[in-house]
């Protein structure tokens, strides 16, 4: 396993910017807080996806092994932070769909785990669905930012996201070198797998009413959709997703999504589909 980009990972390292103390003077708008709310539960996730990755046998590869233990911490601590912050903050938290609540906690109960261990298309897909994930979060901590007047808080959101960007790049190398070892007949089926489970990020945790209600007025700013669109970029650079497209295959049937009676049953199809659960990725 050629482990520079664990080096890349280490040596990149930098703690985020936050003291409970501090946070607790400020105060931040109601939209605000709910959107890191809704940060803060993905951020939560994390522990259950790592739990996932070592029961598929993941962490028996070098790099996976040194960086989830890391990754694991950083995100506990992103959550940590943004709770002490919301802590003295008034605002209507967003709740997390009830089927998704159970399906979070007994999520590996439902996986077909053991034809999944230790192929090399599962781990390749851990690492392109990481990469995506991590791409977005950071795109979103940046608009957080972007959205506050309190400095502080500012610092935060933005040292949490030098850390996604972090976590973005690893999982990108990871996902590459992995890539580069598949056969074309593994690289067709994972990419079948990855096309059918893939899910933007906090639908899986939110439900589709919750994360369309949060997430769709982002998504009429242009300049948000298209930083979010340039994920599809990153992804189809990866051996063998070109022309995977997730996220504008997503994005073309929002507006259907979002109208419903409109036309389109993605919104059937996709919420229906709880196996995206088997390789669920946090926000990051
Ligand atoms: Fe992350
Ligand atoms: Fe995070």
């Amino acid at each position: 396993m050629n482990r520079d980009h664990v080096a890349r990972f280490r040596a990149r390292a930098g703690p985020i910017s936050w003291e409970a103390a501090e946070l607790a003077r400020c105060t931040i708008e109601p939209e605000l807080a709910r959107m890191l709310h809704v940060a803060a539960l993905l951020e939560e996730d994390t522990a259950i996806t790592v739990a996932h990755a070592h029961a598929f046998g993941l962490g028996r590869s070098a790099d996976l092994a040194a960086f989830l233990p890391t990754w694991d911490r950083e995100e506990a601590e992103h959550g940590r932070a943004l709770r002490a912050l919301l802590a003295h903050q008034e605002y209507v938290a967003p709740e997390p769909a009830r089927r998704s609540i159970a399906l979070r906690r007994r999520a590996l109960a439902r996986v077909p785990i053991r034809p999944l261990v230790r192929r090399p298309e599962t781990s390749f897909l851990f690492c392109v669905l990481g990469a995506a994930a991590e791409y977005v979060a950071t795109v979103i901590y940046a608009q957080l930012a972007a959205q506050t007047r309190s400095p502080r808080v500012e610092r935060l959101v933005r040292s949490i996201a030098r850390q996604e960007a972090r976590h973005f790049a690893f999982f990108l190398d990871a996902a590459r070198i992995r890539g580069d070892r598949l056969t074309d007949l593994q690289g067709r089926a994972a990419r079948r797998v990855l096309r059918s489970l893939w899910e933007p990020i906090g639908l899986p945790t939110l439900g589709r009413s919750t994360w369309h209600a949060t997430f769709a007025p982002w998504l009429d700013d242009e300049h948000f959709r298209g930083r979010v669109a340039r994920m599809d970029r990153i992804v189809d650079s990866i051996p063998h997703l070109a022309e995977a497209r997730l996220m504008a295959t997503f994005l073309d049937d929002l507006p259907a999504l979002s109208r419903p009676g409109r036309g389109g049953t993605a919104g059937t199809r996709r919420s229906s589909a709880p196996r995206t659960r088997s390789l669920g990725i946090p926000s990051g």
